[in-house]
């Protein structure tokens, strides 16, 4: 009696199945008949859609143009006044990832050249200046009278200092230059700092 029953419930299904894939292959056929009968029609259709569409893209351009304002004057005249404004402001750092194009504002350091050494300003910019402009870790800041009882140690004391090391101040800023380019960038800090 059981078996009788599954037999009969399997059938039905089969049936079902058959049925269902029957109608889904002819309704395939008949809209493929369908498409190729209203070939033309459907392209004469097709054309207007793609110039709206192409009106979309444009108004989207547009848009996202309006969204990345142009600087007022009065924001013009600001960053006239106070050149030092954007990078006041500017984030201290971004994460950025290995292989990936990082428009972080490195400066990046010109390539030692045997027996020269590089500029103090340069130096600075790429070295000293992730502290020094900011005042980390209570570095002097660049350009300030937090340099004035530096200076008064006198030079010597200085370079030794920026050369070696100094509490928190790293060894050569932590960089690989030589000793007459942290005299360099010394002078730099020191002549901006008066
Ligand atoms: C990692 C942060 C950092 C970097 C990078 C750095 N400094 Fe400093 N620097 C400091 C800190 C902090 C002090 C203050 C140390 C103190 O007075 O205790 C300092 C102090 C100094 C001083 C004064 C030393 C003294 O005797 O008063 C000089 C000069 C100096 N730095 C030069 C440089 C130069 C030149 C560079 C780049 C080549 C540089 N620093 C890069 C953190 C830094």
């Amino acid at each position: 009696m059981m078996t009788m029953k599954r037999i009969l419930m399997l059938s039905v299904a089969a049936t079902l199945a058959i049925f269902t894939i029957t109608s889904q292959a002819e309704e395939a056929v008949k809209s493929t008949e369908d498409a190729a009968k209203g070939g033309e029609v459907m392209t004469a259709e097709t054309t207007p859609n793609t110039a709206d569409d192409k009106n979309k893209t444009d108004a989207a351009t547009e848009q996202a143009k309006q969204d990345v304002p142009e600087d007022s004057d009065q924001v013009k005249k600001l960053i006239a006044l106070h050149p030092k404004l954007i990078s006041r402001i500017a984030p201290y750092g971004k994460v950025c990832f290995d292989g990936e194009e990082c428009d972080i504002n490195i400066t990046v350091l010109a390539p030692a050249v045997e027996g020269e050494a590089r500029p103090g300003d340069m130096l600075y910019k790429a070295i000293c200046a992730t502290c020094h402009d900011a005042g980390l870790v209570g570095a002097p800041k660049f350009g300030t009278a937090d340099w004035a009882p530096r200076i008064a140690k006198g030079k010597a004391t200085l370079y030794n200092h920026a050369i070696n090391g100094f509490n928190a101040m790293p060894a050569r800023g932590g960089a690989d230059i030589s000793d007459d380019e942290v005299k360099n960038a010394v002078d730099y800090i020191i002549s901006q700092s008066q």
